[in-house]
């Protein structure tokens, strides 16, 4: 197909949902993209989050290669051996849990707020935040603090409340003896890339002790290795309830899970959810060698060492150019708070090799793979600082 009959077909063929870049892109490696002309592009944002081991990982080919070829699909009420080892690596490097396997973060939210509910026997209210994002089924647009991403759908689900991030206080006052969980993202994604403060998350912890609530952390975007621990909530010294994961734990195939912890993961019994696709063979294959080359090329330690240099380099250039306000963010997730919509600096980025993104009308958003170098970060930091520079 030549560039504009791609077009056509998405035109003519594909339901107009997402906001469309002017690239088709053909091949992709590490942090590099080839486009349909043979240009390359360097992607500082690779996959929404889904590419934290950069594209097309080695051991990541390797083990659908080897996977596919002996056994592609094998139902739920069947056992196979990559979801056992799957499971058990999980729970290792997580808290004692059990796991359940969807396809995708809002499938893993949606769990967790069946699980709540089922919890809850009766209890059913759930708290969110401004400004999250939890997915786009209905109960988890419903739990996402945005309205722009509600509008339409009403009426929403019942038994959700919104409250300011952060705060303490109006968490508490929202508070009833409904209320069975609080649901949040450690950073922020969609949002702004907004970090929660680390009293604010020890407090919700101890209100979920006191009043028998469920803590649940939405690690869809924050988790494997994103911010210098292999999952956010590391970096809190919290452990919640359920954690959801998605996006980069699939090493670019789709995979979404809840990792409840034990004492309650037996609220949901047979016959009460359930998804056809979940943890099959392939999947479970990819998402282990996502976990294994983690640690074995020391993934963590990069990601919190460039994760440094690049808040460094990010600094530097807050203090050059007064556009930008704020540069906030934790590990190799990385907010740069504009005075000005971004969508023309992203704009004048790709056209001059860089992929990045801006959330939030105003927040640019970075979030390289793990294995990201040094010497890509410069060249990243140098394209930025120069469109920033023309602005
Ligand atoms: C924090 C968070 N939760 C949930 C989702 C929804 O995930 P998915 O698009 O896989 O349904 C996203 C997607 O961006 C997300 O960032």
């Amino acid at each position: 197909m030549k560039l504009q009959e791609v077009f056509d077909s998405y035109k003519d063929n594909i339901m107009p949902t997402y906001t469309k870049v002017p690239l088709v892109f053909v091949k992709g490696k590490g942090s590099r993209l080839w486009d349909i002309h043979n240009n390359v592009y360097l992607d500082l944002f690779p996959g929404w989050g889904v590419g934290n081991l950069g594209h097309c990982h080695p051991k990541v080919m390797q083990a659908v290669r080897d996977q596919i070829s002996k056994l592609i699909f094998i139902p739920n009420n069947y056992y196979h051996i990559p979801q056992a080892k799957l499971a058990k690596e999980l729970v290792y490097w997580t808290y004692p849990a059990k796991v359940f396997f969807c396809n995708s973060g809002a499938e893993a939210n949606e769990g967790a707020i069946k699980l709540s509910r089922k919890f809850g026997q009766g209890r059913f209210e759930i708290i969110t935040f401004d400004d999250s994002f939890h997915g786009r089924t209905l109960a988890t647009v419903t739990a996402t603090g945005q309205k722009k991403y509600q509008e339409g759908f009403q009426p929403l689900v019942e038994g959700f409340k919104t409250v300011k991030f952060n705060d303490i206080n109006a968490l508490k006052n929202a508070l009833t003896d409904k209320t069975v969980a609080i649901m949040l993202e450690l950073i922020q994604g969609e949002g702004g890339v907004n970090v929660a403060d680390k009293d604010f998350v020890l407090e919700l912890r101890k209100l979920c002790d006191e009043r028998k609530m469920l803590l649940i952390f939405d690690e869809v975007q924050t988790g494997i290795g994103r911010t210098g621990k292999l999952f956010c909530y590391q970096n809190y010294g919290v452990i919640p309830d359920i954690m959801t994961l998605a996006k980069a734990l699939g090493g670019g195939l789709p995979i979404g899970m809840m990792v409840v912890r034990k004492e309650i993961a037996d609220t949901l019994q047979p016959g009460t959810h359930a998804s056809t696709f979940g943890g099959g063979p392939v999947i479970c294959k990819a998402a282990l060698a996502v976990l294994i080359s983690i640690q074995k090329e020391k993934l963590l330690t990069n990601a919190a060492k460039m994760g440094e240099y690049l808040f460094a380099k990010l600094n530097e250039l807050k203090n050059k150019y007064p556009v930008i306000k704020e540069v906030r963010g934790m590990g190799l997730m990385a907010g740069v708070e504009l005075s000005i919509p971004g969508k023309a600096v992203v704009e004048k980025c790709m056209e001059s090799g860089l992929l990045i993104n801006c959330t939030h009308d105003t927040v640019l958003r970075l979030m390289p793979a793990l294995n990201i170098t040094k010497k890509e970060i410069d060249k990243a930091v140098k394209i930025l600082g120069e469109v920033l520079k023309g602005i």
